[in-house]
């Protein structure tokens, strides 16, 4: 593997084909995955869109197309994008500051582990809005920036089975989450944050091989790893 800048999204394209092992680099990403779609309500009808920012892999497909919503993906990665086509994404490669898609296209828009990737944050949450129609649903998560959160996430996970691939994340980049609930209101969503961590429980079991996945519990503390459900006003 080329050794790349840490964050560098061609980094993506090195690890394509770990998507979709729920053992391998990604582990963590199945995990949110699953406790995204949880936040989401079914497809009210057979037309529903939901614009997935940084699909990745595609790691919501299953989910989404249980719901009924018609899945796009949005993504700079053609890896990323070709492994996400088949899993029911309906792919469009872009960057999610300058999303190319319609205003109000979208009835779901989630946003999963990007603001912590990009150095405009609140330009990927400007352009969550912009795609959202009125009334529609936002779900995101991301990594704080605070020195628990960054030792955790990086010092820490990236020393563990199911922790992120060492390099992937850029610790200055990590989201300062009142700026972010402000720059909400400004957009005019409606945004709450929720922290999460892995059941320690499950996590000890699919270590040992006894379960597939890890669910990810919601705690107080939004400092380490947080999630935001929300509605575009
Ligand atoms: C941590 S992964 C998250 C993938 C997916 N959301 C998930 O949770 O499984 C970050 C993704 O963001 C993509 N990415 C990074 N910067 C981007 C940008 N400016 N525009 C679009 N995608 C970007 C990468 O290619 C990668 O697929």
């Amino acid at each position: 593997m080329t050794q790349l800048r840490p964050n560098d999204p061609a980094q993506y394209d090195d690890l394509a084909d770990q998507w979709w092992d729920a053992s391998g680099g990604f582990a963590a990403l199945h995990w949110l995955a699953t406790s995204r779609a949880e936040h989401i309500p079914p497809a009210r009808d057979p037309g529903a869109v939901l614009v997935d920012l940084a699909c990745g892999g595609g790691l919501m497909g299953p989910h989404v197309a249980r719901l009924g919503f018609r899945h796009v993906g949005v993504d700079l990665g053609l890896q990323g994008l070709r492994v996400a086509r088949e899993h029911g994404v309906l792919p469009v490669r872009g960057s999610v500051l300058a999303v190319p898609l319609a205003d109000g296209c979208a009835d779901v828009v989630v946003a999963g582990e990007i603001l912590e990737h990009v150095e405009d944050d609140v330009g990927v949450l400007a352009e969550c809005a912009r795609v959202l129609r009125p009334g529609g649903t936002l779900v995101l998560d991301s990594l704080a920036a605070t020195r628990i959160g960054r030792f955790l996430t990086t010092t820490v996970a990236e020393r563990l089975p199911g922790g992120p691939p060492p390099g992937i994340h850029d610790p200055a980049l990590y989201v300062d989450r009142a700026r972010l609930l402000a720059a909400a209101d400004d957009l005019g969503l409606e945004l709450r944050l929720v922290g999460l961590r892995p059941s320690f429980r499950d996590a000890v079991a699919w270590r040992l091989g006894r379960r597939q996945s890890v669910r990810m519990k919601p705690v107080r503390s939004t400092a380490v790893v947080f999630a935001g459900y929300g509605r575009r006003r």
